[in-house]
């Protein structure tokens, strides 16, 4: 996102207005996902559509389950996304150091190396060594890897993703036409281990699973704030783990050029502050994402959002001038001049230079929110637009943008840009990718462009997962079925750095990027918000193994706060409950630039804490909302432990109060937490009187629940910018109490 105090609040006030979509109807949709699942079953198989799941004929050695059983009650286990098909079946696969694994049919370095990853995960989750050498046979292998072929050279949008797993007890088959399914295939796996009673086991199942939309993507914006190889590599590796495609790469905007040009490099040296990628890294990092069976797409915005190509070419800008590395947010007014032919002989030679390092067919060039007050201001400019009888700013973008179509095709490159290029005579083959909230995918795709849906993704808004899982991709109806064919090629939620550096970036991108990945995999009928959290939190742990992680990154940033470690055990209870601001909120209330130090108690803070659903879902199960209580919980929980979980919760935070008023004393980072702890207090202690009068069965005073709700509502209003996150599960549970609801309601 892209906002300043001084300049495109508008904008970004309309485009955080995207719709809260509810779950759709239950109904079966022919889209290209399911048209390939079918074509990879045997013909008689039948689609049943199950709950959020669509259940397929079980596997022969996997009966279907009949009658009550743990695993058909946790139908959707710690899978995300959620694969196409899940057949449960009765008994587990158990693991221990004997367990082998060959692969049969093709294989190749890569594949190797993805094994060679598997065997390494699984022995650090085993905590013994398996055999490297191969299975005897591949009979007796406890991991029968079947691929068929290496799939594309350089992995294209339509690449097979496809997989089938059939787990029984004897062993596993992992079937792929591609490595790239086989890769896919492997993260299930991964996602599939259970540890019970010390032991690792897989359950029995029958999975086949192929993706709904091909472009599933994350971008990174690296301008604003630099993330060094290890953050993109550490990302590479979680957005493996969700079976996430395409890294788009945010490369240069007005606060950065990150990357090594050796034919320009003024770009990089006055463009950087140091901080940029040299080519030997892009190469690297390039590998490791193909690798995994990630696409790389460059994004050099162009052009607005350019000042740092100016500052060592001035001459390119539609203003000559002196540029230098811009330090607050919001965008420069500098621009490209378009009318001159130097700017396309230097894109041209730029291009040539840096396409090799990109395989991948497509090249973002950005396009967005040019403000053209220095095309206005440029005398050539307006000249130039009166001798071609140019009469807009959009007009002459888009003849920039023809021009520049036509440089990128003869270096090999199809062109992607933000919805802002969505102009007369732009060429079909450009992808546009749709970041405003009105209606811009459609309008795209109705004209026969293919799309890609950003706007309900921008994860830097500091919105809860649910928000972005409930948004679907292509919210008119499936482009199938509205007659729009595979126009919509899929979505990227985007992670703009202007309030995120490298230090905090994981907690900003998990889990809640897995939500997102679940809507641009799983069929679009996958919705349960309950049971996608209880996914979410096994995916935060599971993220642990890159050593990413929401209470790692609280204790990290908390630990330099105080030194007293029942202080630091106090902030981190109060961070279980309280969010960062949203961008607007920080933006107005912070005044941030790239540096200002990103060290406060709202940058320890996390998106979405997770106190937030928790809290929801136990008051809920509390006041026998069986609808939310029961939603996706496999751990269903009585009415009375409900109220315990609740009763735990709320005095922890309580009482987190005491020692965050002795650590404001002596620091300045915890006495920032202390109005929005106090806030917390008496969040809970309302909480926990109305958890007092429904267990005793009794109507409270009325004026104490009037005086709650009142009380309640100033809770609201962000203190020193952090936001409680609980308070309207607890206005429930007052009303519940109002409502005298009894003690025994819902055993
Ligand atoms: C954007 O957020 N300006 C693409």
């Amino acid at each position: 996102m892209r906002s300043g105090s001084s300049l495109g609040i508008g904008v970004h006030a309309k485009a955080t207005d995207c719709d809260e979509k509810k779950p759709r109807d239950r109904t079966l949709v022919q889209s290209r996902y399911l048209a390939q699942i079918r074509d990879m079953l045997p013909h008689s198989s039948v689609f049943l559509l199950v709950g959020s799941l669509i259940v397929l004929p079980a596997h022969a050695r996997t009966a279907p389950v009949r009658g009550p059983d743990p695993q058909a009650t946790a139908r959707t286990h710690n899978l995300i996304p959620v694969p196409a098909s899940v057949a449960w079946g009765r008994g587990v696969l158990r693991l221990d150091s004997t367990a082998t694994i060959d692969v049969v049919r093709h294989e190749d370095a890569r594949l190797s190396r993805a094994i060679a990853r598997f065997r390494g995960r699984l022995e650090r989750r085993l905590g013994a060594e398996m055999s490297h050498a191969p299975a005897s046979s591949a009979a007796t292998a406890t991991f029968r890897i079947d691929v068929a072929s290496a799939g594309d050279a350089v992995q294209s949008v339509n690449e097979n993703e496809s997989y089938t797993i059939t787990v029984d007890s004897e062993r596993v088959t992992l079937q792929a036409p591609t490595v790239t399914g086989a890769l896919r295939g492997l993260e299930t796996l991964m996602q599939l281990l259970t540890q019970r009673e010390g032991r690792y086991e897989l359950p029995a199942v029958a999975i086949r699973d192929a993706p709904r939309y091909p472009w599933r993507g994350l971008l990174v914006d690296v301008a604003r704030h630099f993330i060094p190889v290890e953050g993109i590599k550490r990302t590479l590796d979680g957005m493996a783990a969700v079976k996430l495609n395409v890294l788009h790469w945010h490369l240069t905007d007005d606060q950065g050029f990150r990357i090594e040009s050796k034919r320009y490099p003024k770009l990089q040296s006055s463009g950087s502050d140091g901080d940029f990628y040299t080519q030997e890294q892009v190469r690297d990092v390039v590998a490791y994402a193909r690798d995994r069976g990630i696409r790389i797409v460059p994004e050099f915005d162009m052009p607005s959002h350019s000042t740092t190509w100016f500052i060592g070419y001035p001459e390119l800008a539609s203003i000559p001038g002196t540029y230098g590395i811009v330090r607050t947010f919001g965008g420069g007014d500098a621009s490209f001049d378009p009318t001159i032919e130097a700017t396309y002989r230097f894109l041209d030679r730029f291009i040539g230079e840096i396409a090799p390092l990109f395989p991948d067919a497509y090249w973002h060039v950005g396009g967005d929110e040019v403000t053209a007050r220095h095309w206005n201001e440029s005398r050539r400019v307006r000249a130039y637009k009166r001798a071609h009888g140019i009469r807009t700013n959009a007009q002459l973008q888009g003849a920039f943008n023809r021009r520049l179509s036509r440089i990128l095709a003869t270096h090999g490159k199809k062109m992607v840009g933000w919805d802002e290029i969505l102009y007369p005579g732009l060429p079909k083959s450009t992808v546009v990718q749709s970041w405003r909230s009105d209606g811009r995918l459609e309008r795209a795709t109705a004209q026969g462009y293919r799309g890609l849906q950003s706007a309900p993704y921008y994860l830097d808004r500091i919105k809860t997962a649910e928000e972005h899982y409930l948004a679907d991709v292509d919210p008119s109806g499936d482009g199938v079925a509205a007659g729009r064919g595979t126009l919509v090629l899929g979505g990227e939620a985007c992670m703009w750095t202007e309030h995120v550096n490298a230090e905090t970036i994981d907690s900003r991108l998990w889990p809640r990027l897995g939500a997102i990945a679940e809507r641009f995999w799983s069929p679009r009928e996958v919705n349960d918000v309950g049971d996608m959290y209880r996914r979410l939190n096994a995916l935060d742990a599971q993220l642990l193994e890159y050593d990413i992680g929401r209470a790692l990154h609280i204790q990290r940033m908390v630990r330099r706060m105080s030194p007293d470690e029942s202080v630091r055990h106090a902030v981190e209870s109060l961070l279980e409950a309280v969010a960062p601001p949203t961008f607007l909120e920080r933006i107005r209330g912070q005044g941030t630039t790239t540096l200002t130090p990103l060290v406060h108690m709202i940058d320890a803070a996390v998106p979405d804490p997770w106190g937030r659903w928790e809290t929801e879902r136990l008051v809920a199960a509390s006041v026998a909302d069986t609808q939310v209580a029961r939603s996706g919980a496999n751990e269903l929980q009585t009415q009375a432990d409900a109220r315990d979980s609740l009763v735990t919760l709320f005095t922890r935070w309580r009482d987190a109060l005491g020692p965050i008023r002795v650590g404001a004393m002596t620091s300045r980072f915890v006495a920032e937490a202390l109005p929005i702890a106090e806030a917390l207090s008496r969040a809970s202690e309302i909480g926990l009187e109305a958890l007092g009068h429904l267990g005793a069965g009794e109507r409270p005073e009325p004026d104490w629940s009037s005086r709650s709700m009142v009380e309640l509502a100033a809770y609201e209003t962000p203190r020193n910018l952090l936001r409680l996150e609980i308070v309207g599960p607890v206005r429930r549970l007052v009303q519940a109490a109002e409502a005298g609801v009894s003690a025994t309601t819902g055993r």
